[in-house]
């Protein structure tokens, strides 16, 4: 009885047309990931608590070459807003050789295993820190970022009450954060016209949807700074 149970809770994780803001994993938590509420700080902490050192990727099926890939050339100084234990930091930096990657994740369990994971890996301008992405304009930074990535952390916002003032005040700080003309690249779940509207309406930025590399489940966009 409790094998059939927990098939089908399975099915139901895996298929988005249950749940259509379970996010699709590549892990082996599946059960744990259903159990908590992805806008929640104590969901993901207890998510990252115990992990480890083996990363979990989001939108897996877009590989971390292609984001970099729509980072522009002088791209000197980025910041990743819900870095979570993504690679994807480490990759942007080896492979665009950028001086400073900043990753920020609300999450400290997350955090304290990214900073325990690359302290000695010789990319000194690789760092970690805990913040809150709806609050950026409280973040302590000496210079303005070029540009800003997210991949999941709209989506993971997006699940909550409340989501359109949380995401009006993620790119509101990020704005403050940004510099010139500076970009925020979103790699997302494919946006439906009314997210894309809401979006479009945001005084800040102006938004360049389904960039080359998306797919037909995740889009990856591109939001300049006005
Ligand atoms: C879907 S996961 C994506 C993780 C990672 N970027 C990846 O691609 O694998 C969302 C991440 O955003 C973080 N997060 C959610 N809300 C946040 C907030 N308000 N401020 C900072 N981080 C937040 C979570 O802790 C989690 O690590």
């Amino acid at each position: 009885m409790r094998g059939i149970l927990f098939s089908l809770v399975l099915i139901c994780i895996t298929t988005s047309a249950f749940r259509p803001h379970v996010f699709r994993l590549r892990s082996t938590k599946l059960a744990a990931v259903d159990s908590f509420d992805f806008s929640s700080r104590s969901g993901w902490d207890g998510f990252y608590d115990g992990q480890g050192s083996q990363p979990y990727e989001w939108h897996s099926s877009i590989s971390h070459s292609i984001i970099a890939q729509h980072l522009v050339p002088g791209d000197a100084n980025i910041l990743v807003l819900g870095c979570g234990t993504s690679t994807l930091s480490a990759d942007l930096y080896d492979e665009i050789n950028t001086a400073k990657i900043t990753s920020l994740d609300y999450s400290t369990n997350c955090i304290e295993l990214m900073k325990q994971k690359y302290e000695n890996t010789g990319r000194p301008g690789l760092s970690f820190i805990c913040g809150d992405a709806v609050k950026l304009e409280t973040l302590d930074h000496p210079e303005l970022f070029t540009s800003i990535v997210d991949k999941g952390l709209v989506d993971a916002i997006m699940t909550g009450d409340a989501w359109d003032t949380a995401v009006t005040d993620i790119f509101k700080g990020a704005s403050s954060v940004l510099s010139h003309k500076g970009s925020y690249i979103l790699v997302s779940y494919k946006l439906s016209t009314s997210a894309k509207n809401f979006l479009n309406n945001l005084p800040e930025f102006t938004f360049t949807f389904n960039l080359p590399g998306s797919n037909d489940r995740v889009s990856i966009s591109r939001a300049v700074k006005i």
